[in-house]
């Protein structure tokens, strides 16, 4: 037995964002940040009001704020040359998954040169990065402590992945006022997101005994306390350990990582744009099923936290579908998720993406093999 857990990135859960990031600055002598952001976020009072401290203490900044989400390559290769030509010392995220991503991406550039596509699979050596600081505003992708981060290629309507532990933020810092406006949809999808990360972390070739222990408490934060955000999206207490779980969530990404639901979210995600949470909540039930056969007694754990029963001596296949339903229930019931068939998707058109989830790079995590007919399979449970 040989299990490691690494966490690099100093993690903060504050009140106050603006002292957070300001006793950064002063800490390491940051003093010309590159602010990276989405438009919608510059218009947030706690960024106004963080804007104005920097001009108080004559902190020249630099903000670039081309963020979309599903961020193209160029939107990383264009910020990465304007920090180079600001001449600024680090970078500040703030936004969701894709503004991290960005930050981070950029940030892989000014340390390493280059167009960020030079880092995808078989990637360039990434040296390590620093001087990074991920804010998020979503509680979803876990990026502010993960060492993915993903980028669409617009002309081949397709996800990138870079993976590196040297591209990991240096800094993180949770604070749950910037969720508050997440709107109900975006809080259910980036909140399913997580849920994915930890099911998928736990049933990854990749888990150990370390890893499965946080997957679970983060699948159980999720389902105490997802409910109560959509709900009401300014319950503070929900909100915060909305974020702490999608953190955690995050770190699991570089330690067990994901296998098929992220390899059906990516394909199908990226060609219908469907966001990233929704796809990764649509996928997972099926993938549940699929591998209960080879993992159904974490997959009857997941179902045991999702509030399912299964009647003794249940078969694995049942464990399976039992589970499956379980995660539906709170996916459709519970949060109020849309059908899949509400995407006017054909069967034709949807089962066409077979070959390109067997080689989704992610694939090869999946405890079960994948062929394109139980490729097939997985795809038409969407449907459910
Ligand atoms: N790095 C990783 O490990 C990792 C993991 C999973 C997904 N991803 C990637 O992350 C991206 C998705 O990120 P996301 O789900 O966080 O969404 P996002 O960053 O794309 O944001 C979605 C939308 O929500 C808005 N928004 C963000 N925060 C808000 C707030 N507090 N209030 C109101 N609106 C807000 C944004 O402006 C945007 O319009 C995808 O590109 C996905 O592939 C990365
Ligand atoms: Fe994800």
């Amino acid at each position: 037995m040989d299990y490691k857990l690494i966490q690099n990135v100093k993690v903060t859960v504050t009140d106050n964002l603006s002292n957070a990031i300001l006793s950064i600055l002063e800490e390491k002598k940051y003093r010309k940040p590159f602010i990276v952001m989405g438009s919608f976020i510059s218009s947030v009072p706690i960024i106004k009001s963080l804007l104005v401290q920097f001009q108080k203490f004559n902190l020249e900044y630099v903000v670039y704020d081309k963020v979309v989400s599903d961020p193209p390559t160029e939107v990383v290769d264009e910020g990465a040359s304007l920090f180079n030509s600001n001449q600024c010392d680090c970078i500040i995220a703030i936004g969701g998954g894709s503004t991290i991503d960005v930050g981070r991406g950029i940030n892989i550039l000014r340390v390493n040169g280059g167009k960020i596509t030079d880092y995808v699979n078989p990637h360039k050596e990434i040296k390590p990065c620093y001087d990074m600081i991920a804010v998020p505003t979503t509680s979803g992708t876990g990026s502010e402590l993960s060492n993915a981060l993903i980028v669409t290629d617009s002309s081949m309507q397709s996800k990138l992945a870079v993976l590196s532990d040297h591209a990991v933020s240096e800094y993180a810092i949770l604070n749950p006022d910037l969720v508050i406006t997440l709107p109900k949809h975006m809080t259910i999808m980036t909140g399913l997101d997580a849920f994915a990360h930890a099911a998928e972390g736990y049933t990854s070739n990749l888990s150990s005994p370390i890893t499965d222990a946080i997957c679970e408490k983060v699948m159980y934060l999720i389902v105490k306390y997802l409910p109560r955000a959509v709900k009401d999206g300014n319950d503070r207490e929900a909100r915060e350990r909305m974020m702490v779980a999608a953190a955690l969530a995050g770190w699991m990404l570089n330690n067990a990582g994901t296998h098929l639901g992220h390899s059906i979210a990516h394909i199908v995600g990226s060609k219908y744009h469907i966001p990233h949470g929704m796809a990764c909540s649509y996928a997972l039930p099926g993938v549940l099923e699929y591998i209960s056969p080879v993992e159904s007694k974490k997959v009857k754990e997941i179902g045991l936290l999702l509030g399912a029963a299964y009647p003794e001596n249940s078969t694995d296949l049942e464990i399976g579908n039992i589970t499956a339903k379980a995660f539906r229930h709170f996916r459709d019931n519970v949060l109020g998720m849309s059908p899949f068939s509400d995407l006017n998707i054909s069967i034709v058109e949807l089962l066409s993406n077979a070959e390109s989830v067997v080689s989704e790079r992610f694939a090869g995590n999946s405890p079960c093999e994948v062929n394109i007919e139980s490729a097939r399979f997985l795809l038409e449970k969407l449907y459910e």
